[in-house]
């Protein structure tokens, strides 16, 4: 793998399954209570400057449980860019610590701190990407099907920063991807002509599906996912965002569309009532809290690929 974790488009489908295959190796000693203190020593600075339930828990346990120990930064500490030039910051962290995990607003911020630090930088959300998010994602679907290439996932809803990584996580592993949003919320054009050009170099007959329509998309899907309709930053657009994604719930009436088998995904944070119903949330086919869990597991799989010796 290269230094940094930034985007899924920079892993090999070979990187992803081997990711997979470690995360399955180390989540099982950690149920068995076999120690793995692989990362003995190391310390990893993690820079925030949105809130996280899931990634800043999830990176720090994980390297609790590799031995190591994890440095949390919040928003205020030490306001990139702001009290200090990104690369000074880089340069400064890079004499003291093993690795960065940062969650940004710009994703040229953590392009840039990847840039002038000797350590290895991931990605933990930026607005454009949420690598490490798809990264379990797929893990965790790999986990109950034993296989990714082939599936049809329906990714309903924003065309954000999950919907980017998904893009290319599916045309990497030769997943159907089929992402409906509604007018004007479509994902990054460059994104998706990349991952199709992608989905038909390496997924032969794997397509790429941009709709507007929610009910074609879930149709026969193996993986019914959604997210939020308005992510972290984009507060001020909620009350629009509300009425311009009705019809994008993902209620019972659209999981009935689904394969009886679907797993419904959702990321998480979940705003209950909008993108997605109780129902469906706390239902039999969702496995969202899988999903959570598998953050750990994958993203120690990251941790010891990058910064173990
Ligand atoms: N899914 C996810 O990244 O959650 P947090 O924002 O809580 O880290
Ligand atoms: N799209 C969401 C994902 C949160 C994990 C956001 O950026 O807020």
């Amino acid at each position: 793998m290269k230094k940094d974790l930034l985007s899924i488009k920079d892993l090999a489908a070979s990187e992803i399954e081997a990711l997979s295959v470690l995360a399955a190796d180390l989540k099982e000693q950690q149920r068995k209570g076999i120690g793995h203190p692989f990362l003995a020593g190391k310390t990893l600075a993690m820079i925030f400057e949105k809130p996280s339930l899931r990634t800043r828990v999830t990176f720090d346990v994980g390297m609790a449980q590799l031995g190591g120990r994890a440095l949390y930064l919040a928003p205020g500490d030490i306001r990139l860019g702001e009290r200090e030039a990104v690369k000074d910051v880089a340069r400064n962290l890079d004499r003291w610590v093993d690795g960065i995990v940062a969650r940004t607003f710009s994703h040229l911020t953590i392009e840039e701190l990847a840039r002038h630090a000797a350590v290895p930088v991931i990605n933990g959300l930026s607005d454009l990407t949420h690598p490490c998010q798809v990264l379990a994602d797929l893990f965790t679907i790999w986990e109950r099907r034993g296989r990714l290439g082939g599936l049809r996932v329906a990714y309903i809803g924003d065309g954000n920063n999950v919907c980017h990584s998904w893009l290319y996580g599916a045309a990497r592993m030769g997943i159907e991807l089929v992402a409906a949003c509604p007018k004007g919320y479509e994902p990054d054009g460059r994104i998706l002509a990349a991952a199709r050009r992608e989905a038909e170099t390496s997924g032969g007959r794997m397509t790429i599906t941009l709709l507007h329509d929610p009910r074609q998309a879930a149709q026969g899907a193996d993986v019914l996912y959604t997210d939020v309709w308005t992510s972290m930053g984009q507060e001020a657009e909620w009350a629009k965002r509300r009425r311009d994604f009705q019809g994008f719930q993902v209620d019972a009436a659209l999981v009935h569309l689904a394969k009886p088998d679907v797993l419904v995904m959702h990321c998480l944070p979940a705003h209950r009532g909008e993108e997605i119903t109780d129902e469906v949330l706390d239902g039999p086919r969702s496995i969202v809290y899988d999903q959570a869990e598998n953050r750990l597991h994958l993203q120690k799989a990251i941790l010891m690929t990058l910064l173990g010796d």
